[in-house]
């Protein structure tokens, strides 16, 4: 069994668990049933999208479950399509109409598509969806520091939290601080590199030997170490139990240093650079 969860505070007072769950190509009764056990394992926050097309399955999850929803953290994303305020309202409506719930605790803005220029409409629709109620945290994916800046400027408000591409191979180190700097919290998207080559990396093997831990448990540890907040996906219950347990062992110094060395500029698993890459 894992030890307790800490909890992470964001700038407008929500606060999350220091790892979530991440749920992308978990669809229909088995992503639900996976999602269910997820929870029942531990996890208390679920990432979710527009467009993974699996809001229902979540909202699904959630029924099933027996944790109540007020003690759940739900994230869902504004597609790219949908950047324009109106269509971002109804499309926020439309995102809690698939997973039937009344709110979402934190709404992001899934890329930022700088060169379509609309994602400060989109910042504006999510801005409001919080005065109403229907989301409680207001927050972004993928943007550079000078989306963020924009943000600010315009509307006074930042987001509270950036979800970014971060793994052993791409650690993102001087937007992590960029984000540390700006009182914005940082989230880990693919936070096990979709558990490619990383997997089988001689240094990380060496470490998780020390600690007699798995890779996976090594790494996940290495992003709460940073500050970061992962959202590894799992579709079996022992992996989601291997990875949520973290919580009983620290990396030193040294062991953090060896990690960070691993990092690539090409390490990106897709080659989605923010700066010019398009989500609809
Ligand atoms: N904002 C964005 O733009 C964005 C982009 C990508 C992803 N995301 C979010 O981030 C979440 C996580 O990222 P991801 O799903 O891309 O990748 P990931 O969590 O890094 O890796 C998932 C892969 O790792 C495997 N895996 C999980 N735990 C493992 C373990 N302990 N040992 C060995 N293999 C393991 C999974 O297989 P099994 O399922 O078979 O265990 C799956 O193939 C997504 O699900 C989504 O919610 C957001």
């Amino acid at each position: 069994m894992y030890s307790s969860i800490p909890e992470i505070t964001l700038h407008d007072g929500l606060t999350l668990p220091a790892i979530g769950f991440g749920t992308y190509k978990l669809n229909g009764n088995e992503g639900a049933n996976a999602i269910s056990s997820a929870v029942d394992v531990g996890y208390r926050l679920i990432d979710t999208a527009y467009n993974y097309e699996n809001e229902g399955t979540v909202g699904e999850a959630v029924r099933r479950s027996s944790i109540r929803r007020e003690n759940l953290k739900i994230t869902s994303k504004l597609p790219g399509r949908y950047q324009a305020y109106d269509k971002a309202v109804p499309a926020i409506q439309e995102s809690l109409y698939r997973a039937g719930l009344d709110y979402y605790d934190l709404y992001l803005i899934h890329w930022p598509n700088p060169d379509q220029g609309n994602y400060l409409e989109a910042w504006q629709a999510l801005l409001d969806a919080k005065k109403w109620g229907l989301i409680r945290s207001a927050g972004v994916c993928n943007f550079l520091p000078e989306h963020l800046e924009y943000l600010e400027e315009e509307t006074g408000e930042k987001p509270s939290i950036n979800q970014i591409e971060l793994h052993p191979f791409f650690n993102q180190e001087k937007q992590r601080i960029w984000h540390e700097n700006n009182n914005i919290k940082t989230q880990s998207w693919s936070p096990l590199a979709r558990a490619n080559e990383v997997m089988q990396n001689e240094t990380l093997k060496k470490i998780a030997r020390q600690h007699n831990k798995t890779i996976s448990q090594v790494i996940l540890r290495w992003h709460y170490q940073l500050g970061s907040i992962p959202i590894p996906k799992s579709s079996s219950p022992e992996r989601q139990l291997e990875n949520i347990s973290i919580f009983d062992f620290t990396l030193h110094e040294e062991e953090m240093g060896m990690i960070a060395r691993l990092t690539q500029s090409n390490g990106r698993i897709n080659d989605q650079d923010p700066a010019t890459y398009e989500e609809f």
